[in-house]
């Protein structure tokens, strides 16, 4: 399909215009336009053809407790990010627009964010000093104004800290950040299951302190999927930890933060490590996934500049 042309529709879909405008600016007939969204849809853009008009959707449509984006796509390259706890002091900006700048020139597919979007609001005293927006209103400005504005889609869950959120106010501020920006795909709070293709993902935040081995939670979290309802990518957050491990055919990610260690992680003992996963995945001739790269970046206390 011409890029041109592709860009041009998604721009009259996004402004609402109805089919028959879109045909006329087009000039193209009903169903040719049906055509190109159809071959759209099996790309995995969240556009639909509903009642005779041509719809952008907010989130992929999910059956069997599963979003499910058609993908036909042979390869698949994602970057796994979690826990950048925006609105803190200690949030790093400037390492999230480095890695959507880093993704887009390595054209990857789709960014997944597993939790703690926000820094919230805990209630507990010295927070306040720790935060650079201290209302539910201010946060969520914060991340709608300055979260990179990308063409690639992120799909997130929430994590403990925007669940704050809920027992403060009632509102659930991923839920309002993702309806006022494009391209942010909210999918539910804690756990949630993803399907690109055939490529089966659950985003799964956590919950509670840490553990003897950091890996143990993890483990123990597998235990608790049947084999066969068992994802091919396991990406977890909430303990600012990275690792890597593969169990039968899972391969788990522990995705780490996006957040400078802050004084009460140093009060409690906590460790911090800020990275990020890239990953490549191959289709093989029966379509099952093949993980062809998983490589961990790091960074650390220096400011990155792209
Ligand atoms: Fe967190």
């Amino acid at each position: 399909m011409e890029k041109e042309l592709v860009n041009k529709l998604k721009y009259l879909i996004s402004k609402k215009k109805s089919l028959q405008e879109i045909c006329e600016t087009l000039e193209l007939k009903d169903y040719e336009v049906i055509g190109i969204v159809e071959l759209l849809k099996q790309d995995g853009e969240l556009i639909d053809y509903v009642n005779g008009e041509i719809i952008k959707l907010k989130k992929p449509i999910k059956s069997n407790e599963t979003y499910e984006i058609p993908n036909n796509m042979e390869h698949i390259k994602l970057l796994l990010i979690s826990d950048t706890h925006l609105g803190s002091k200690y949030d790093r900006l400037d390492i999230l627009r480095y890695l959507y700048a880093k993704a887009e020139d390595n054209k990857v597919n789709y960014v997944l964010h597993s939790g703690d979007l926000t820094e919230g609001l805990s209630g507990r005293p010295q927070q306040l000093y720790e935060l650079k927006e201290n209302s539910y209103t201010g946060q969520r400005d914060y991340v709608i104004d300055k979260y990179p504005k990308s063409d690639i889609p992120t799909y997130l869950i929430s994590g403990n800290h925007d669940l704050w959120w809920i027992k403060q106010c009632g509102s659930d501020i991923l839920k309002d950040i993702c309806m006022q920006r494009e391209n942010l795909h909210y999918l539910g709070s804690d756990c949630e299951d993803l399907k690109i293709g055939k490529l089966k993902i659950r985003l799964y935040h956590g919950k509670g302190g840490g553990s003897y081995a950091k890996s143990y939670k993890l483990q123990k979290y597998l235990d608790t999927i049947s084999l066969e309802e068992r994802p091919h990518i396991l990406q977890t957050g909430h303990i600012h930890q990275a690792f890597y491990m593969k169990q039968d055919k899972t391969h788990c990610f522990q995705t780490s933060c996006l957040q400078d260690l802050t004084p009460f992680e140093r009060s409690m003992g906590f460790n911090n490590d800020k990275s990020c996963w890239w990953v490549d995945i191959d289709m093989d001739d029966k379509g099952n996934p093949v993980l062809i790269k998983q490589e961990l970046e790091i960074f650390n206390k220096k400011l990155m500049r792209k």
